[in-house]
């Protein structure tokens, strides 16, 4: 029995691939690189010594998911594949809405047809929009995303759901990602975003790294110790080890499950800096700016559901998340074009 990794090419989607292979799955990547590149894949079997099967293709195409599912034994699907950047959301909302909804739509079609009703999906805090309780638990309301992005996750959410309510066959594992960072400990893995990079870490490695002058810190004036936003930063490879645990959930037939995945722990973004300073003696020289559109002032989670219905929780601090950034952005600055 194998996995169907959608976006498995990607920052998160690698990492996962890595642990799957390593907790013993048999692992299927299904992506259309428009966000990655396939190096990622060989430094996956370089680190695990394992082999990936690799489909091209693109979740709006139900032919070649077709193909993918009949060449195949899938029993699971963890599905990464979807646009994430939140400023283009805004200026493309269309191509936003398109692909990443009439894609997992035309996925879980698909997948259905084949009899494989087994789905961990990738949400993200961003649903509970400018939450209602810190630190925020599964039972907190979702709210008003600020962006097209925001609201495909809020919508698949619902559909999803939807789909398990009038199918109990269905499993479906909606984990809510707080902010990824980091990259795999061998140096060999990690963000590789195109263009400047909108969130904080590739920012600050890449000012580390000479790329860019100085870090912008959006708005010193929130209510947070230090005036800067707060967020909940997770390191990657906590996270990928979160997707093998939700599969394990999946094999007791779990129906509908909602998780946080994050560590509990807010960092401003002057800690983050402090941080990482810290943690590989590099200065970052930085301004203050003012707010981001659509910024809120603190978000972090209380991640206890996922510690005590998974057995999951993550082990990395930000001393690691910072080291593990600085050493891939540094030992690979051109990400896997190198
Ligand atoms: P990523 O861009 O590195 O990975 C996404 C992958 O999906 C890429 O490899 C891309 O090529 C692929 N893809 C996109 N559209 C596709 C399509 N139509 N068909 C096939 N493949 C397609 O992003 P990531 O950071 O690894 O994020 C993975 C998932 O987690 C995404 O769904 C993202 O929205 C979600 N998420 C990410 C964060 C974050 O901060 N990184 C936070 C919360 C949720
Ligand atoms: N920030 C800066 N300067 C930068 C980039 C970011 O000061 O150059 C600040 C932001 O204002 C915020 C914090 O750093 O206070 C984190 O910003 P990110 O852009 O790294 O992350 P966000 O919390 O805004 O959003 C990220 C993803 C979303 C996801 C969310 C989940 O971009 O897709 O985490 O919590 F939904």
């Amino acid at each position: 029995m194998a996995i169907l990794v959608t976006g498995g090419a990607g920052y998160i989607g690698s990492h996962t691939c890595v642990e799957l292979l390593n907790a013993g799955y048999e692992v299927v990547v299904y992506d259309n690189l428009s966000n990655s590149s396939e190096k990622s894949l060989e430094r996956v079997e370089q680190i695990t010594g394992k082999k990936v099967t690799f489909y091209k293709g693109d979740i709006l195409d139900r032919e070649r998911l077709n193909e993918v599912f009949e060449k195949e034994n899938i029993d699971s699907c963890i599905h990464f594949a979807g646009l994430k950047a939140v400023g283009e959301s805004v200026e493309k909302p269309w191509e936003y809405y398109n692909n990443n909804i009439s894609g997992t739509l035309t996925l879980t079609d698909v997948m259905r047809k084949h009899n494989c009703k087994n789905i961990i999906f990738s949400s993200s805090a961003t649903v509970y929009g400018d939450p209602a309780i810190i630190p925020i638990t599964e039972e907190c309301p979702k709210g008003q995303c600020t962006n097209p992005y925001g609201w495909t996750k809020s919508m698949l959410e619902q559909i999803l759901t939807d789909m398990q309510k009038a199918d109990p066959e269905w499993n479906v594992i909606l984990l809510r990602y707080f902010n990824p960072i980091g990259a795999h400990p061998s140096g060999l893995m990690g963000e590789n975003p195109n263009g400047i990079p909108n969130n904080l870490m590739p920012y600050i490695t890449q000012v580390a790294v000479g790329k860019l002058k100085e870090l912008g810190v959006f708005g010193n004036d929130y209510d947070t110790p230090d005036g800067t936003g707060v967020r909940d930063y997770i390191h990657v490879v906590d996270l990928a080890v979160g997707h093998v645990k939700a599969l394990k959930k999946i094999e007791e037939k779990a129906g509908l499950c909602i998780y946080n995945l994050g560590t509990g722990q807010g960092y401003s973004v002057l800690d983050i800096v402090k941080n990482f300073e810290e943690a590989n003696d590099i200065k970052i020289p930085y301004v203050i700016k003012p707010r981001r559109a659509g910024d809120i002032a603190t978000c972090y989670s209380d991640a206890t559901k996922a510690k005590k219905e998974l057995g999951w929780e993550a082990k990395y601090g930000i001393k690691e998340m910072c080291r593990d950034s600085w050493n891939w952005q540094k030992n690979n600055p051109n990400g896997y074009e190198d």
